[in-house]
């Protein structure tokens, strides 16, 4: 069973690539583009796969401001190849997603009925990626949050590896505090998406949206806080607001998605994200020794 894996490079593809083990094709960009239309066609009509995980992403948010035609050829365009593809060979298409399709305020975490309202162009990209996988019936769209890879991903940027770094460059950290979302350790979103896809075993997840991150909720300043904490780092932690901030792209106050569907089809348990992160930081400890 080939399973297409596309940014296989990155931090979510890497991690399925690796848990897949020999059933993964890895694809990034250098082995194909997938903007192209034509080498998207002809590299899966050759390879016909059992299924397609897209992970491949635009994924520089404030970046994506200033190229939002690139930001839309990957996040959006390149989701109808794929579709166009999976369409000719019957195959499934697991297409990932972000918290960042929703951008008002609300009193509880976001399900998967919630009409999504984006703001920004990565997130507008994104939640047009989802509509193009929509259109080919056998999907599972997934979406995710706050997602940072295993301490040996060298190439992986995230909050956690960030914060750890700027601890030895700086007394001081101005952190924003009024976010509200979930972050995720991707070994254990990747396992929840072999679950859903039936990829490495058992039954498929029926065809549909769902919501995967660790359980919980908390702000950048706690989960910064929570870090220095466990690592035993001392920090001083200013909260600044998403306005001090002053992103060019704008984020979403709260973006916690509620995983209770994910979790009633008896899916791997997603740890709390003060669990998740203490794994993250044993695992850490165990590479150092
Ligand atoms: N990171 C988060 O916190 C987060 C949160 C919620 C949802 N998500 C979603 O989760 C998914 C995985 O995110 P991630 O953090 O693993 O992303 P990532 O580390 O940025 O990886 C994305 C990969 O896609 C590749 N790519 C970009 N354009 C491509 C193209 N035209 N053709 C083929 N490959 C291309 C990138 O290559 P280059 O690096 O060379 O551009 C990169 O290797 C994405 O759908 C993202 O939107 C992420």
């Amino acid at each position: 069973m080939k399973i297409v894996v596309t940014g296989a490079k990155g931090q979510l593809g890497g991690e399925l690539c690796r848990q897949l083990d020999d059933k993964a094709v890895p694809l990034d960009i250098e082995e194909l583009d997938l903007t192209d239309r034509d080498a998207v066609l002809r590299f899966m009509l050759s390879l016909r796969p059992a299924a397609i995980v897209n992970c491949a992403a635009y994924t520089q948010v404030d970046q994506a401001e200033r190229e939002p035609d690139r930001a839309r050829a990957v996040n959006a365009a390149a989701v109808e190849h794929l579709v166009e593809a999976c369409r000719r060979l019957d195959c499934p298409l697991m297409q990932i997603s972000t918290d960042y399709v929703f951008s008002t305020p609300n009193s509880r975490p976001y399900s998967e009925k919630d009409p999504p309202s984006p703001r920004g162009i990565y997130a507008q990209t994104k939640w047009e990626g989802e509509r193009a996988a929509a259109a080919w019936p056998k999907h599972w769209i997934v979406r995710t949050c706050g997602l940072y890879a295993r301490p040996g991903d060298a190439r992986a940027k995230h909050f956690v590896k960030t914060m750890l770094r700027l601890a030895s460059e700086k007394p001081e950290l101005r952190i924003v505090a009024d976010q509200h979302c979930t972050p995720s350790y991707v070994p254990h979103v990747a396992r929840g998406l072999l679950f859903l896809g039936g990829l490495t075993g058992g039954t498929p997840a029926p065809w549909g949206l769902y919501h995967l991150t660790n359980r919980g909720a908390t702000t950048w300043y706690e989960f910064a806080a929570e870090i220095f904490r466990r690592a035993g780092l001392n920090v001083q932690l200013t909260p600044i607001t998403t306005a001090e901030y002053a992103a060019p792209a704008p984020r979403p106050a709260y973006s916690v998605l509620d995983t209770a569907k994910y979790h009633a089809l008896g899916g791997p348990a997603m740890p709390d994200w003060k669990e998740a992160l203490a794994e993250y930081l044993a695992e850490r400890e165990d590479g150092r020794s």
